[in-house]
C-alpha cells in the first residue's frame, strides 16, 4: 500500500531556504554599506515579514532599532482591496531617522505606496523600502525596492513568514499554492 506523502494543498518548494539564506545575507551586507554612519530604524510590516526581518537584522553589522508596523490589506479571502489599515503603530518616533521598511512581498504595491505615504508624514532624514519579494506583473503601485531579494512570476506564495488565511508562515521554504487561485 502506498501512502500519500504530500497533499493536494502542500505548497510547490519555488525558493529553498538555502537559497533565501544567502540572498538575504547579500542583502544584510549591501545594507551595512549604505548606512555606515547612519542612524538606522528599521521598521518590519507585520505579519508577514517577520521572518524575513528577523534573519535580515542579524545580517546586518550596524547599531539600529527594530520596530513593528501592523497593517491589514488582505483578509483571509487574499484579494487586495487598496484600504490599508494600521492595527499596531509603530512605538518610537522616527523623526530623522533612517528608516528602512522591511516588506515580505510588494504584490499590487498599494500597502507599501500607503505606508510609505504615512512614515513620509512623520519626518525621517530618508526613507527606503527592502521587500523579499516582488510580483511585478500585479503591481499597480510606483514603488521603488531599494534592496530586492527575488522578482517572482504571478504566484501565490507561502512560507517564510508568508500566510494563506494565516497558515503555512511557518515553512521555512518559500512554497506555491497551485491548487486554487486563492486571489483575483
Ligand atoms: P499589495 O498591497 O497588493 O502589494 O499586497 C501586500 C500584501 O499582500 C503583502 O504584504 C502580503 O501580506 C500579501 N500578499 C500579496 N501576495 C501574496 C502572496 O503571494 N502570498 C502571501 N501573501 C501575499
Ligand atoms: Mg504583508
Amino acid at each position: 500500500m502506498i501512502t500519500p506523502t504530500t497533499t493536494p494543498t502542500q505548497p510547490t518548494p519555488l525558493l529553498s531556504a538555502d537559497v533565501i539564506a544567502a540572498r538575504v545575507r547579500e542583502l544584510g551586507q549591501a545594507i551595512t554599506r549604505d548606512y555606515r554612519d547612519r542612524d538606522l530604524a528599521i521598521v518590519a510590516v507585520l505579519s508577514g515579514a517577520f521572518v524575513f526581518a528577523s534573519d535580515l537584522v542579524r545580517a546586518i553589522d550596524l547599531p539600529l532599532t527594530v520596530d513593528f508596523l501592523g497593517v491589514r490589506s488582505y483578509g483571509d479571502a487574499t484579494s487586495s482591496s487598496g484600504v490599508v489599515q494600521i492595527t499596531h503603530d509603530i512605538a518610537r518616533s522616527v523623526e530623522n531617522r533612517d528608516v528602512l521598511l522591511v516588506e515580505d512581498i510588494v504584490d499590487t504595491g498599494l500597502t507599501v505606496r500607503f505606508l510609505i505615504d504615512t512614515l513620509k508624514t512623520r519626518s525621517p532624514r530618508s526613507l527606503a523600502l527592502a521587500s523579499l519579494l516582488h510580483k511585478p506583473s500585479r503591481t499597480r503601485a510606483a514603488v521603488d525596492i531599494a534592496y530586492l531579494g527575488f522578482t517572482i512570476d504571478d504566484v501565490f506564495v507561502v512560507g517564510y513568514g508568508l500566510d494563506h488565511a494565516q497558515r503555512h508562515r511557518n515553512l521555512p521554504y518559500l512554497g506555491v499554492i497551485t491548487a486554487d487561485r486563492p486571489y483575483t
